[in-house]
């Protein structure tokens, strides 16, 4: 039986910025399985960043959660009052990687020294075991020669490297959880591809869960045991990678998978999402989606679908999913590409 190592219920967040509210997250629920791997996709200002900033208690000062909770063994992060509540469980527990590593990064002290930082708060090492620890994790993540390298500044590393070694400082926090947002965006293809497959395999090695953000359903492919799909800060499908991939259903999901560059066919029109996120200003009557749907129904204008649940691992929340609804059929090009596998590398 699956362990949730993490539940999020309902989260709902709202920023204000000059007078007016936004509403971001519109009530998030999302179940994360002990071990998994869990990608979430969805477009630009959907609200992946914010999600995974709320469990670390990484909002900026002019959000506000206004409901839900986000329940990791036997806490409630969102009953959490003050940095000292958070920082029990940032890093050690939970640790997050984001998309620039300069963010993380101090560029005044070498890497070697904010390793040892690291390991100096989470484990009780003598220094010369300090040390040692530091060549190690630096080897771990496929740092050449790193007792030299040890001594470098951030500056002195190339964006490969320096994603390296906030993969290092997590990993010396020994977490249980790695929050990862875009980690490989910034970085050229072949290192992408290298920092992935690092990834991949200290997640087996150290059994961690990872919670992953994501653009390229390339990666989504390769990394994910199961998929999250957001749309104007809400989840509208979740399943595992199969569902996703072979057996989609919400019309938005589709429109991410035939947006891939590898679905372009020279000279045929390239599959297009028509339309924006809905402003996160104004409230949303029905669904969210509904402007945007080519297979929207009268309903889904005044009521919010509830998630409908096709299996035990495959939730939709759309209207179409209800017996009496139209059967609906995805476009042929995701049919076709998808199930001849070619997304499998
Ligand atoms: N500090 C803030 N103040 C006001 N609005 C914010 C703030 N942070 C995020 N937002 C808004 O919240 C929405 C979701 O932002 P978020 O960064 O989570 O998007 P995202 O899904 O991560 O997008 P991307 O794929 O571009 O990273 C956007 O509309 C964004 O403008
Ligand atoms: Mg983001």
């Amino acid at each position: 039986m699956p362990e949730n190592i993490l539940t999020i219920e309902n989260l709902t967040v709202d920023f204000t910025v000059r007078n007016a509210l936004l509403h971001v997250l519109r009530g998030v629920s999302l179940e994360v399985i002990k071990g998994e791997s869990l990608v979430i996709v969805g477009e630009s200002g959907c609200g992946k960043s914010v999600l995974l900033k709320s469990i670390l208690g990484l909002l900026e000062q002019n959000a506000k959660i206004v409901a839900g909770r986000i329940l990791y063994r036997g806490n409630n992060l969102t009953s959490f009052q003050s940095e000292k509540d958070y920082q029990k469980i940032r890093g050690h527990e939970i640790a997050m990687i984001l998309q620039d590593p300069m963010t993380s990064l101090n560029p005044l002290l070498t890497i070697g020294y904010q390793i040892e930082e690291a390991i100096a708060i989470h484990q009780p090492l003598r220094k010369v075991k300090r040390k040692e620890e530091v060549i190690r994790l630096l080897t771990e993540v496929g740092m050449k020669d790193p007792r030299k390298t040890r001594h470098y500044y951030p500056h002195e590393c190339s964006g490969g490297m320096r994603q390296r070694v906030v993969i290092a400082i997590a990993l010396a926090c020994k977490p249980n959880i790695l929050l990862c947002d875009e980690p490989t965006t910034a970085l050229d293809v072949t290192i992408q591809e290298q920092v992935l497959n690092l990834l991949i395999h200290l997640q087996h090695k150290y059994q961690l869960t990872v919670v992953f953000i994501t653009h390229d359903f390339g990666v989504v492919a390769k990394v994910a045991d199961r998929v999250a799909v957001m749309y104007a800060g809400e989840i509208i499908e979740v399943g595992t990678s199969n569902d996703i991939f072979l057996d989609a259903r919400h019309p938005y999901t589709w429109s991410l998978l035939a947006s891939q560059p590898a679905l372009y066919v020279p000279g045929e029109e390239l599959i297009y999402l028509g339309g924006t996120l809905p402003n996160p200003q104004e409230e949303i009557q029905g669904d969210a989606f509904a402007p945007r749907n080519p297979w929207a129904l009268e309903r889904d204008f005044i009521y919010a679908p509830p998630y409908f649940k096709l299996s035990d691992t495959h939730q939709v929340k759309s209207w179409l999913m209800e017996k009496r609804a139209p059967k609906v059929e995805p476009p042929r090009i995701i049919k076709e590409y998808y199930q001849l596998e070619n997304w499998r590398f």
